[in-house]
């Protein structure tokens, strides 16, 4: 009988943990040097992401340093349009570029039944690192699986790259928003394909990443944010009822409390502009939630990051709480802030 608890389960099925459990977003990447060694061996970002052995080392590679509650599994949002088979490459230092997909005849080349195949050697990366963890004793960490939402996916599906507006996907949701549902429709059977692969393989929890719901406002973040998300999350419960649902709505706002209560999530992750003791009157008594230290005070460090924690603390420990960032770990973070981070977290009483 395995009765090693994990605290990040804890939280998530509402039993009250033994400490504050923590994870960062973008925990594994570009600010580690053994992150840097092993994605210049495989030669470009997705080479590293379809090689399972790299990849389950680079997921497990910031638990040995800090000692996470929690893997995320090393893959990226953009991996479900190239499994349906749109054109996806990676421009050192200029992020994603994909052919854009502005028309139904756009839509028509791209198979849903290509997802599961295309996606075997994440499948494996997940399997892999399970093993890893529990080979090197990592008991009370807990695997987490994740996709991009559909919103967030088609913003870079339609623009064809990141954007500070993404003004091409807002004017086609608006012009003619049966078409565009159609994507969305797509989008959604997709992100349960892979999201059941990825349990099957033995992730524990799922993490959906809707990093630009902040877009979208009234009715047209609950038909392109809610709606999608809550029919991810109904098929999630109903094919793996014991798995729980983070969800992420970056810059949502207010329209976080809406998210947290229509979607039908476990859980809410916080980005930095939401300020933690509103969440804690208006979200925690409903959900737990997770965040949301400003990457930048990571990095600047020093009292600086003390106080924020001690504020943080202060303002969320009192209920459900993962302790997260807000957006992902910035690449210039040093080792040393990080180390800080881990050590006061993990000091905590509850
Ligand atoms: O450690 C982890 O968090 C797990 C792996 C992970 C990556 N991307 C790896 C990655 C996760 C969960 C993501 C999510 C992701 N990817 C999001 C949602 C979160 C967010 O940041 O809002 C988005 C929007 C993407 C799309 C994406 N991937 C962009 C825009 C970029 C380029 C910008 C950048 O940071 O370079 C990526 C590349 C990417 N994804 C890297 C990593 C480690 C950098 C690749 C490299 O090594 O050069």
């Amino acid at each position: 009988m395995n009765t090693e608890r994990k605290p990040i389960l804890d939280v998530l099925q509402r039993r009250k943990p033994e400490k504050v459990p923590f994870w960062l977003m973008r925990q594994a990447g570009r600010y580690l040097p053994e992150y840097l060694e092993l994605r210049a061996q495989a030669g470009s970002f997705l080479n590293l992401v379809y090689d399972p052995e790299k990849a389950s080392e680079v997921t497990v590679q910031p638990l040995r340093r800090f000692g996470m509650d929690a893997a995320i599994l090393f893959s990226d949002i953009l991996i479900v349009p190239q499994a349906l088979g749109q054109t996806l490459t990676f421009e050192a230092g200029e992020g994603p570029r994909l052919d854009p997909v502005r028309s139904e005849k756009d839509l028509a080349a791209l198979k849903l039944d290509r997802v599961t195949k295309n996606c075997a050697l994440v499948y494996e990366t997940v399997s892999r690192t399970r093993q890893k963890l529990k080979q090197e004793g990592f008991s009370t960490a807990a695997l987490i699986g994740f996709c991009g939402s559909p919103w967030t996916v088609a913003c870079y599906m339609v623009q064809g790259s990141g954007s500070k507006d993404f003004a091409i996907v807002k004017r086609w949701a608006k012009e003619d928003p049966a078409a565009f549902q159609n994507l969305i429709d797509l989008l959604v059977d997709a992100s349960i394909l892979y999201l059941d692969g990825q349990i099957r393989a033995g992730a524990e929890v799922i993490q959906l990443f809707e990093s630009w719901a902040g877009l979208v406002e009234g009715e047209d973040f609950d038909r392109w944010v809610v709606e999608p998300t809550h029919r991810i999350r109904q098929k999630l419960q109903d094919l793996h009822p014991a798995i729980p649902v983070i969800g992420f709505p970056r810059g949502a706002m207010a329209q976080t409390a809406i998210y947290a209560q229509r979607t039908g999530i476990d859980c809410v992750g916080l980005c930095p502009s939401v300020d933690p003791s509103w969440a804690a009157v208006q979200i925690q008594p409903h959900l737990p939630v997770q965040g949301n230290l400003e990457p930048e005070i990571l990095l600047q460090g020093g009292s600086a990051l003390d106080t924020a924690l001690e504020n943080l603390h202060r303002s969320l420990a009192n209920g459900g709480w993962i302790f997260n960032l807000g957006h992902g770990v910035i690449k210039e973070t040093p080792i040393a802030h990080i180390e800080r981070l881990a050590q006061t977290v993990q000091g905590w009483k509850l």
